[in-house]
């Protein structure tokens, strides 16, 4: 493992108001918060802070917007061309943004710009193509009527967003609600406020309409409770920890009934069985944890392993974390970057000694890399037991939890004794064990003999407590739509 030092800022920061009705805006209040830059621990810059009363604003324009005929009645193939447009000048300035996102998250720029941006791209560009194919049916209903449906935009959407893949969770945020026609209301994370705004100013670029899009920075307990709260917003989308998924849905039920799809957290298995090809499954169970600073809602973070490989599963996962080289995210050999904040830092290494508290054996990692920055060795556990709290609990950092297992039957019981169901993997050339995991699984998505594997079109979300609701593809769509019925007597 290399420990590279940090040099100085090496991206350039944009727009730092708020984006209300296409308008760069102070806060009503004139308050201002850092972002901290986590390579570093030091401050980038300062951006306008919002609050309620920021939030009324961007409502009222989104509303209006909404209400006017620039953006619902527009031709749905002019939305869609403002989208592909968008995804255009996005790839236009794909290394500038890729920087950026680098500095304030603190992601390896190689993942910036060769995981998230491009995937970023494709789901505008996906959704672009949505935008003139949204349509009813035609019904056969009895008597002499004419019944159909239209799939109509569900009005102005309350969207907010986590800290982990700031752009992309914007692009699955946006790229859906706007093919549909929906106004939208964004706050992002107050960790990572720079790349959305950066858009924003993308957004007026392609020449979206005033109020269509707008873009609040600021804090959960203000802005995020003004929105889910708010009783001119129609839908909530929401992505980030179960916890707020809770009170998100709690301001729902006490305001006006919003609409809310949530994508929450995850304690996904991921399980080798003996058979499996044991290189592939390695490198993929490592990336699965790790990606990321291990930062990922699907992380595969109680990994299974059969009993006959686990000593030498065990030994080479060793090897391949000792291995991983943390540093300079800007460096292009990094392949672990900070965690977010200081919050996460303490998060994680609390869940490292509640482990070895509660008995598991910690074979490598454990604490912190150099002493500036937010960075934590990739730490591994064995001999992990499913009620301990590295086993339950979403830890949300660069620590893998191996946990060995005798057979099928048993691993299903244990894979699903969690209140998460977000994602699951399995790992083996046995294609009768692999369709017996991938159907008893309780989780949204299941991987065989992968990983990580994500694309626009394929539907993203959880069961139980890891969300109501899908992200992506066509499913992701119909979350931004209410279906009406329209009957005709002849
Ligand atoms: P969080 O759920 O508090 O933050 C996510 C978003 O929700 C942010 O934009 C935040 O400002 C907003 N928010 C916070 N409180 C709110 C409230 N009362 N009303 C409305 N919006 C609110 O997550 P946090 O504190 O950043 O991380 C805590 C843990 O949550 C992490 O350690 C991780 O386990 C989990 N998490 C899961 C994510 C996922 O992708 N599913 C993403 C981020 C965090
Ligand atoms: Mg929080």
């Amino acid at each position: 493992m290399v420990t590279a030092s940090v040099p100085e800022q090496k991206a350039k920061v944009g727009p730092t108001q708020l984006l209300i009705n296409n308008e760069w805006v102070n806060s009503v209040s004139g308050k201002r918060f850092e972002t901290i830059n986590p390579s570093t621990g030091e401050v980038i810059c300062d951006i306008a802070e919002a609050d309620a009363a920021d939030v009324d604003l961007a409502v009222a324009a989104a509303r209006k917007a909404f209400n006017s005929g620039d953006w619902r009645q527009m031709s749905a193939t002019k939305r869609g061309d403002l989208l592909y447009k968008l995804a255009d000048l996005i790839e236009q300035n794909i290394e500038e943004l890729a920087r950026l996102e680098t500095l304030d998250n603190g992601k390896p720029l190689n993942d910036s710009l060769n995981a998230d941006l491009p995937l970023v791209i494709a789901c505008y560009r996906y959704y672009a193509g949505w935008a003139d194919k949204i349509q009813g049916k035609t019904i056969p209903i009895n008597g002499p009527y004419f019944c159909y449906t239209r799939h109509e935009p569900v009005g102005v959407v309350g969207q907010i967003i986590p800290w982990n893949f700031p752009l992309l969770m914007q692009a699955w945020k946006l790229g859906p609600a706007l093919a549909a026609g929906n106004t939208v209301v964004l706050k992002t994370a107050e960790q990572t406020p720079l790349s959305a705004l950066r858009v924003g100013e993308l957004i007026l670029e392609a020449g979206f309409p005033p109020g269509v899009v707008n873009i609040l920075s600021g804090y959960g307990p203000t802005a995020g409770a003004a929105i889910s709260h708010h009783m001119g917003i129609d839908k909530v989308a929401f992505t980030g920890s179960t916890e707020v998924g809770h009170l998100i849905m709690e301001a729902a039920a006490k305001s006006n009934l919003k609409r809310v799809t949530l994508e929450l957290g995850g304690k996904s298995p991921n399980i080798v069985f003996a058979d499996a090809d044991m290189d592939q499954a390695l490198d993929g169970s490592h990336d699965a944890l790790f990606f990321n600073q291990g930062q990922c809602c699907c992380a595969g973070s109680r990994l299974f392993v059969e009993e006959k490989c686990y000593d030498e599963f065990v030994a080479k996962s060793i090897e391949r974390a000792q291995n991983r080289i943390v540093g300079d995210p800007f460096n292009e050999q990094t392949q672990q970057g900070p965690q977010v904040d200081q919050e996460q830092f303490n998060r994680v290494m609390g869940y490292i000694e509640s482990g070895v508290r509660e008995g598991a054996q910690m074979l490598c990692g454990g604490s912190q890399v150099g002493d500036r920055g937010y960075f934590i060795k990739p730490t591994v556990f064995v001999d992990v037991k499913d009620e301990m709290k590295i086993a339950q609990e979403e830890i949300f950092g660069p620590v893998m939890s191996i946990i060995k297992f005798k057979d099928i039957d048993e691993v299903i019981e244990r894979a699903n004794a969690t209140m998460y169901g977000l994602a699951a993997a399995v790992w083996t050339k046995d294609i009768g064990k692999a369709h017996a995991i991938a159907n008893s699984v309780r989780a949204g998505t299941v991987w065989v003999n992968c990983f990580d594997v994500f694309d626009a079109a394929a539907p993203f979300g959880g069961f139980k407590q890891s969300g109501i609701g899908r992200e992506l593809g066509e499913y992701g769509l119909q979350q931004y739509t209410e279906v009406k019925t329209v009957t005709v007597k002849l």
